[in-house]
């Protein structure tokens, strides 16, 4: 078994399917192209042979021969290329009938960790007769493969010892799209959390630099995070007590800020579980547990250590980045709270993948909270509004604002609360 799958999606277990009919297919179809081939050669040096009887025979049938053994060898060597195209079409047809695209971990320096993770194994019981699958096939995102080296690096450690202290590196190969990382065998290092808080009280606290790890970031305690702007979206939002941060989502700080009361509201009380895109240090979900409603946060450890802070809190980080697909089923979530995340930078169809993904998770009747979403000029915000509009959500609340930056120029942005259509089927 030399070659190994990769999946494209998201980070559950694959399985391959029984190839035995598709392989089948191709040597069918390599035989016929053949076949096809050879018969019309066939066809066109019988005719020849049989028009040269009459006339001036010896003269012509040499020139005849002549030419025409240049001109069939030109047909054979066209028919030779016909049967490379058709084959790179079969094999370019099982790689689709598979659905994976294949890393090569032949080479040297592939970690042998990594070729144990990725190794195929055949179902015990043999073929499932549901779904046709027959061995279970282990997942890394695909996008892995150009980043071979820094996996291998990765896969590195002593099985049943403790990890490396690499979480940077994993986050490092995380942005470059190897997402769902392999597993490993090795004890991740584990930091006593002495000191959490019983909920509710946690979400309020400050947490003590000692519960969380500070290798690989440039700051070594909250105080120094709280100097800086982390992002775009933290600006000392470490500080539970001094800070803004206390005051977000309960007291407004212009016309584009709006408070969770006011969106709960909307919602009629059918507000139970959410998603926070842009997060930051967890304060949304905080301000949601408040009200029973559990919101999760999805962040990396971008300069800070968001998801230790988060979880500390007492409320629900998960580490992944906003590139994939959301690991969650159609449907599921009744609200989607979005900062900055979708009108910033990105290309159009970088907007569109997120926004048709939020979609997907959102149920019919649910809402869509946009907040502060920051759009350069008119021009950003007309396009975020055209693609907002083509979702037929209902405006339930739409304000736009000017904000003036640090350079003294106006920014606007756009704050809004949507709700999800009943989409009936549209063929
Ligand atoms: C040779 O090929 C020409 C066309 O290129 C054809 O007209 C002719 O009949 C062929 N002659 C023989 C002897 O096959
Ligand atoms: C055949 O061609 C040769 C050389 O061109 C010529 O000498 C001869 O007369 C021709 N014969 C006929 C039957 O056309
Ligand atoms: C908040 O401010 C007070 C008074 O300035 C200070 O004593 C305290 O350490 C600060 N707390 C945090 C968490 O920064
Ligand atoms: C949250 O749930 C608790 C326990 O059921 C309840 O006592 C409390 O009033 C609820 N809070 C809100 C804001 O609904």
């Amino acid at each position: 078994m030399g070659t190994v799958s990769l999946k494209i999606g998201d980070g559950t277990a694959r399985f391959k399917r029984a190839t035995l009919c598709s392989s089948a297919l191709n040597v069918l179809m390599l035989f016929s192209v053949l076949t096809t081939n050879l018969f019309a050669l066939y066809a066109f040096t019988s005719s020849s042979s049989s028009s040269s009887s009459n006339t001036n025979q010896s003269v012509q049938h040499h020139i005849i021969d002549h030419k025409n053994i240049s001109f069939i060898s030109e047909q054979v060597s066209l028919i030779l290329k016909e049967i490379d195209l058709s084959q790179k079409k079969l094999s370019q047809m099982e790689k689709e009938v598979l659905g994976y695209e294949n890393i090569d971990i032949s080479k040297p320096n592939v970690a042998n960790e990594l070729k144990l993770f990725l190794q195929h194994h055949l179902l015990p019981l043999g073929k499932d007769s549901k779904t046709g699958i027959t061995e279970m096939v282990a997942s890394v995102g695909h996008s892995c493969e150009k980043s071979v080296d820094l996996l291998s690096q990765y896969m590195n450690y002593k099985i049943g010892g403790s990890c490396p202290d690499d979480w940077s590196l994993a986050q490092k190969l995380i942005l470059r799209g190897c997402e769902p990382l392999p597993r490993r065998r090795c004890f991740a290092k584990s930091i006593p959390k002495v000191g959490l808080l019983p909920f509710p009280i946690s979400l309020w606290k400050p947490i003590s630099d000692k519960i969380v790890t500070w290798s690989g970031l440039g700051c070594k305690n909250f105080a120094c995070l709280n100097s800086k702007q982390i992002g775009k979206d933290c600006v000392a939002c470490f500080d539970l007590v001094n800070g803004t941060e206390k005051y977000r989502f309960v007291k407004a700080k212009s016309k584009n800020d709006f408070l969770i009361d006011d969106v709960l509201a909307l919602g009629s009380g059918g507000i139970r579980i959410g998603l926070d895109i842009g997060g930051g240090s967890g304060t949304f979900a905080a301000r949601m547990a408040e009200k029973n409603v559990t919101v999760v946060t999805p962040t990396l450890n971008v300069d800070a250590p968001f998801n230790e802070f988060i979880a500390a809190r007492g409320i629900f980080p998960m580490f992944f980045s906003l590139d994939q697909r959301f690991p969650f089923y159609d449907n599921v979530f009744d609200l989607v709270h979005a900062v900055n995340q979708l009108g910033d930078g990105g290309r159009q169809e970088k907007m569109e993948f997120l926004m048709f993904d939020v979609d997907r998770v959102l149920r019919a009747g649910g809402l869509l909270w946009l907040d502060n979403f920051h759009c350069i000029d008119e021009e950003k915000k007309t396009t975020l509004t055209r693609l907002i509009e083509q979702f037929g959500y209902k405006k339930l609340k739409w304000v736009v604002g000017e904000k003036i930056d640090a350079s003294g120029k106006p920014q606007v942005y756009l704050s809004a609360v949507l709700q999800k259509p009943v989409r009936v089927k549209s063929s």
